[in-house]
């Protein structure tokens, strides 16, 4: 965001003037140019410091962040592939022309329709995430012949990390993925033929069915983390299970995939986790975990989502009512009613998360105030910013930013209280272009049947 002499902010060259006028308000503008250069410095950055261990590395942008056609082909342009979360996803991912074997499927209950999509695509690799899912995949490819599918597996390190624990989804007691852990010593001491672990348990299965073809193994440890040291202790832990089906079995799987989370900045003065750093800690755990245990090094894969599509992306709302509410401590707090709310961006009411707000639309010389942005749904939960300090002259009118939406705003958008979902805009080189249109009231009566 840049602000011009007038205080108006534009945004990819263009006045958030301009883009309130052109697309209405709330809005989700997201800058194109800032988007590839994250995904490039991504890129870069796994390459040039896995590179130095001899380990290749892909990117896949995790699309459950925010997928839309351009944004598909924009990373792939990029050079990263696409990793996709349900049928819904990869048909975007197809729609946008990325080849089936650049897509990965994802997925803790894919439905056999998915499984046949992604077979259908011939996607790169499907990550499996239990036993049940195994054999039902399996028995799927038996039943339509054909080669067998590429499989990845993902495991539960143990490795708790994250900002909140809905999204940290590497520890025991959750849904996803095989445990390492083995039911008597733990995954560091066990003997390779007595590991009964989930995980292990898990590759076996998939070395039984010749309809399957074992590609590796798939680690996720979390979501927004900013403390980048749970990557290496998670990688480390999964390349001892890879030497130990080793041995066991004598296939040394070819690929690793770490999964992503790579935290961001969401309020001014915090430092999201640099890909450069994070990339070279992975490396050196990399590397030192291949001298430990004597293994040839896979070919190594991550999936960031939120760090590449969230700084890109911003909210626009119109500002409609301002009240000042006395609160217990005896300060006045400014409450801000914007048009959007918990149906736009959930995450501060499921994750209380934070975000930083700025009236953008003109320049205020007022004395900063106490304000807290609200929406305009029936819950008082429904939450834009909890505290931020704006302009005591902010008024009806007003254009609102958000800044750092781009990552889960719109992908779980909701239409609560039949409010229709805010469009998705580009930005780049002072132009805008719409990638998902506004929702309208006619789509929303055109799902209701029931009078039929
Ligand atoms: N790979 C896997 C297997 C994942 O489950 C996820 C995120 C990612 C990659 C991408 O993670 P990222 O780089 O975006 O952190 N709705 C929550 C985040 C849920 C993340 C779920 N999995 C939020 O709004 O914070």
């Amino acid at each position: 965001m840049e602000r011009g002499p007038d205080g108006a902010v534009s945004v990819g060259g263009v006045d958030v003037r301009a883009l309130a006028a052109a697309h209405g308000t709330p809005a989700y503008v997201l800058d194109e140019h800032d988007l590839r250069i994250r995904a490039r410095a991504y890129r870069r950055a796994f390459t040039e410091a896995f590179a130095q261990v001899g380990a290749e590395v892909d990117v896949y942008y995790a699309g459950k962040a925010f997928l839309s056609v351009a944004v598909a082909r924009w990373v792939y342009a990029e050079g990263l592939r696409v990793d996709t979360a349900s049928g819904g996803e990869l048909a975007v991912a197809l729609r946008a022309g990325v080849p089936g074997a650049d897509i990965g499927l994802h997925g803790n209950n894919k439905s056999d329709a998915e499984h046949a999509a992604a077979l259908d695509a011939g996607v790169g690799r499907i990550i499996v995430d239990s036993l049940v899912e195994i054999e039902r995949l399996a028995d799927t490819v038996a039943a339509r012949g054909g080669d067998p599918a590429p499989v990845m597996v993902r495991v539960t390190t143990g490795v708790h990390a994250g900002g909140h624990e809905y999204i940290s989804t590497a520890h025991e007691d959750q849904k996803f993925g095989l445990s390492l852990a083995p039911s008597t010593g733990t995954a560091d001491t066990v003997a390779d033929a007595d590991d009964d672990s989930p995980a292990m348990t898990g590759l076996l299965a998939v070395l039984a069915r010749p309809e399957l073809r074992l590609l590796g193994i798939h680690s996720h440890i979390g979501s927004q983390i900013l403390d980048p040291s749970g990557f290496a202790v998670a990688t480390r832990a999964v390349l001892a299970l890879r030497a130990r089906l080793a041995r066991r079995t004598g296939v040394l799987v070819d690929e690793v995939d770490l999964g992503g989370g790579y935290g961001i900045a969401y309020l001014p003065g915090e430092v999201a986790l640099d890909p450069d750093r994070i990339a070279k800690e992975i490396a050196a755990s990399v590397e030192q975990s291949a001298a430990d245990l004597g293994t040839d090094l896979p070919r190594f894969s991550i999936e960031p989502g939120r760090a590449i599509v969230g700084p890109a992306g911003l909210t626009l709302y119109t500002v409609g009512t301002v009240k000042p509410v006395r609160v217990d401590d005896g300060r006045t707090r400014l409450y801000v009613s914007v048009d959007g709310g918990m149906s736009d961006n959930i995450r501060p009411a499921l994750y209380g998360a934070h975000y930083h707000a700025e009236v953008v639309g003109r320049l205020s010389s007022a004395e900063p105030v106490l304000a807290r942005v609200v929406g305009k749904h029936c819950e008082s939960g429904d939450v834009v910013v909890h505290e931020v300090r704006l302009p005591g002259d902010v008024r009806a009118g007003d254009l609102l930013a958000v800044a750092a939406t781009g990552a889960y705003g719109r992908s779980m958008a909701s239409n609560y209280n039949l409010l229709t979902r805010p469009p998705v805009v580009a930005v780049r080189d002072g132009a805008s272009r719409v990638l998902v249109r506004r929702e309208t009231v006619d789509d929303l009566l055109a799902l209701d049947v029931g009078d039929a």
